[in-house]
């Protein structure tokens, strides 16, 4: 609609980002002037160990960032600089535009409500004017695109009667029903077991080529970001290590920390895509 020029080939633009906690001995940073983009459909991967900030800057990116943390710095979405953005206008971005998916979906679902409703509702509360009958629709065909069989007759289950990979299946339906242009996933498939992880993410994979949507994977596990993404920023107690192409970085890594990630990942084989292997035959438990 506007005709200022803007950047057109990222999707997300993010330069000198710094978040900080203020604490009795003064600001803290976790997030130390990060730069990154990510291109419009496409996949980046933010690793880094437990407590080097990647939780932090998909929290900045969201504008919900924890009580006494502050963010400085430029997070410019499809043109739109989000660190001066009125909470108001935020919110109409998120969730809607910008969904996350967390490690536990226990804990961003509710236990009284089927998962139905709940799809339903997070979509209402997105569009209005949607009727509860048309919005029920909305979630069986999310439920249907993540692959939860017979979704017509466990969209009226809850949460509990569902596995854990099922669950995440349930959080990404979820965002789905929104249609985001970019997704923030946080460590998604930190719960789950190995086999499940790796059906997981396909899906991301799958939704991704389907919809075109940006995806943000944020993980402590290389393997599971040689799966997904095709660029990698490397983190490490807030400080940017490294960044590239994900498969640059798995076969040339330029820092010793790099490597040291790299070796704490399961060999299957020399290749990329090492849960290539474990993804396809078995078929993932249905409750
Ligand atoms: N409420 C808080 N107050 C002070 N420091 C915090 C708070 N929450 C997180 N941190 C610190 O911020 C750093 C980065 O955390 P986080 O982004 O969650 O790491 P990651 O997601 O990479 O494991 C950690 O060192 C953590 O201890
Ligand atoms: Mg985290």
């Amino acid at each position: 609609m506007s005709e200022t020029p803007r950047d057109t080939e990222n999707l997300l633009r993010v330069r000198d980002l710094t978040v900080g906690f203020h604490t009795a001995a003064g600001q803290v940073d976790v997030v130390k002037q990060l730069d990154f983009d990510l291109a419009r459909g496409g996949a980046l991967g933010i690793v880094g160990e437990s407590g080097s900030g990647k939780s932090m800057t998909s929290l900045a990116i969201m504008g919900l960032l924890p009580k006494g943390a502050s963010r400085s710095g430029s997070i410019e979405f499809d043109g739109t600089e989000l660190t001066t953005l009125p909470e108001r206008a935020m919110r109409s971005i998120r969730g809607d535009r910008i969904a996350m998916i967390f490690q536990d979906p226990l804990s961003s679902l509710n236990p009284y409500y089927t998962v139905g409703t709940q799809i339903a509702e997070a979509y209402r509360s997105h569009r209005s004017g949607v009727t509860r009958r048309q919005a029920r629709k909305v979630a069986i065909e999310a439920m249907e695109r993540v692959h939860i069989r017979d979704a017509a007759r466990r969209v009226d289950h809850y949460p509990h009667q569902f596995s854990g990979g099922m669950r995440q299946r349930v959080m990404i339906a979820m965002t789905l029903s929104m249609e985001p242009e970019l997704i923030i996933a946080d460590e998604p498939t930190t719960a789950l077991d190995v086999t499940v992880q790796a059906q997981i993410l396909d899906l991301l994979a799958e939704i991704r080529s389907d919809t075109g949507a940006g995806l943000i994977l944020i993980t402590h596990d290389l393997a599971v970001v040689s799966q997904v993404t095709d660029h990698l920023v490397v983190m490490r107690d807030g400080d940017l290590v490294e960044q590239g192409a994900a498969e640059q970085i798995f076969t040339d890594p330029q820092r010793d920390y790099t490597r040291m990630l790299l070796d704490a990942v399961p060999r299957i084989d020399d290749e990329i895509g090492l849960l290539r292997t474990l993804t396809a035959p078995t078929a993932e438990e249905e409750s």
